[in-house]
């Protein structure tokens, strides 16, 4: 069954697609909403509450078009495939600096040395925020998204908002030289400011949401590929005599084993019949990525590894509109980081047989992954 409804006691009825072929459909299908606006009074009422602990406001991740189209438009073209390739050197340095800090010592732990510093210092530096903040931002975030604790939310999401409040107070668009290109805060500043493309309260959802989402996806990319490839060491000497597969063993390790758990949320606004089966207009639709990304209709023996594997059109990063606007950004910190760590540590074996993953739901990521180095 590739469509079927799950009773989830005190909520209703949520339609879970599993199936690729109509995931993919339904992220191209209007009839499927992201706008919470839209979905029955208590979901709308439940996501606003969320909206109003977490600080976060509404960004384009919860808007259908032509809101959607408007924000997206704003931010888009910082993150096109030419300008993410052109930071590549940047990523490459800051990946060697943390490759050369790991050598030499026995054990580290590779979401500290590389997974979460790598991307945090990417978005960080995109953004113009100075690297002083990197452990705060963890702090609010992780509080964020990782918490239960609705106090802990809250006051998260009101220190990053206030935090970006206070930066963009201190922020004198005059200062820079006209020959120089705007961080993309500085860039966002002025879409808002003088070209009145963004409010000010859009301008702090959205850098709210670009700083949440480059700091808790690609971290667990980089974390889950190497878990997968240690186990799978045929694959990885694979690899290794073949660096030039690198990029299509990131789209197997995203196909099989990505970030998100989470199912992408959607609301009919219609009755719609996917398979045969009807869903009711006003019905919450969850769509599973990753149950889709293995389906064996699409994917020919979709659990196992292969890194050249060419059937990789994986719904890791969405599809659609609400495509990941950050993918090329992932993708690249995902090659420059995996393809270096193969290359410069090839005794590099687990330390642990007890991997320890977060218990967030959403998110498939480890807690630490302890890591022998061979270099000592
Ligand atoms: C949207 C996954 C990294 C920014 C999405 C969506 C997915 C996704 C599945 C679509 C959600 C939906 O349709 O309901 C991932 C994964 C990543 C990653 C697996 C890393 C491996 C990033 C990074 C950034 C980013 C690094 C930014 C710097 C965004 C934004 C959206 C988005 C802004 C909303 C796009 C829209 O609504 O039009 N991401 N993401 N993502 N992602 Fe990512």
């Amino acid at each position: 069954m590739t469509v079927q409804p799950m009773e989830m006691p005190g909520i209703g009825t949520a339609w879970l697609i599993t199936g690729y072929e109509e995931a993919r459909a339904a992220l191209t299908d209007p009839r499927f909403s992201r706008d919470d606006r839209k979905a029955p009074e208590w979901l709308h009422q439940h996501a606003e509450q969320h909206r109003i602990d977490s600080s976060l406001g509404r960004n384009m991740l919860d808007c259908d078009p032509p809101e959607h189209t408007r924000l997206r438009q704003v931010v888009k073209k910082a993150f096109t495939p030419r300008r993410i390739e052109a930071l590549r050197p940047r990523v490459q340095q800051i990946t060697d600096d943390l490759l050369d800090a790991m050598s030499g010592h026995d054990e580290v732990d590779l979401i500290e040395a590389l997974a979460f510093p790598l991307p945090v210092t990417v978005i960080c530096e995109l953004l113009g925020l100075p690297a002083a903040d990197h452990a705060d931002f963890r702090a609010w975030t992780a509080g964020l998204i990782q918490s239960d604790d609705r106090e802990l939310t809250r006051t998260s999401g009101k220190a990053l908002r206030a935090y970006f409040e206070n930066r963009i107070a201190g922020i004198e668009l005059d200062d820079l030289p006209e020959d120089e290109q705007p961080d993309l805060t500085r860039a966002l500043l002025r879409a808002s400011g003088d070209e009145g493309r963004l409010t000010r309260e859009e301008l702090i959802d959205m850098l709210m949401l670009l700083l949440i989402a480059g700091h808790e996806t690609t971290v667990n990319l980089v974390g889950n590929a190497v878990v997968t490839l240690l186990g799978n060491p045929d694959q990885l000497a694979l690899l290794r005599s073949e660096p030039a597969l690198v990029p299509q063993a990131i789209e197997e390790l995203l196909r099989l084993d990505g970030p998100l758990n989470a199912a992408l949320p959607r609301i009919t606004q219609a009755d719609v019949e996917v398979s045969g089966v009807t869903i009711p207009a006003g019905n919450m639709v969850s769509i599973v990525i990753s149950v889709a990304n293995r389906d064996p209709e699409t994917f020919d023996d979709p659990h196992r590894v292969d890194v050249t594997r060419t059937d990789t059109q994986h719904l890791a990063f969405g599809h659609g509109i609400h495509f990941c606007l950050g993918s090329a950004l992932a993708r690249l910190e995902a090659q420059v980081a995996i393809g270096g760590l193969v290359a410069r540590f090839p005794e590099l074996s687990l330390a642990t047989t007890d991997l320890q993953w977060r218990p967030n739901p959403m998110i498939r990521g480890l807690v630490s992954l302890p890591v022998r180095t061979g270099t000592r």
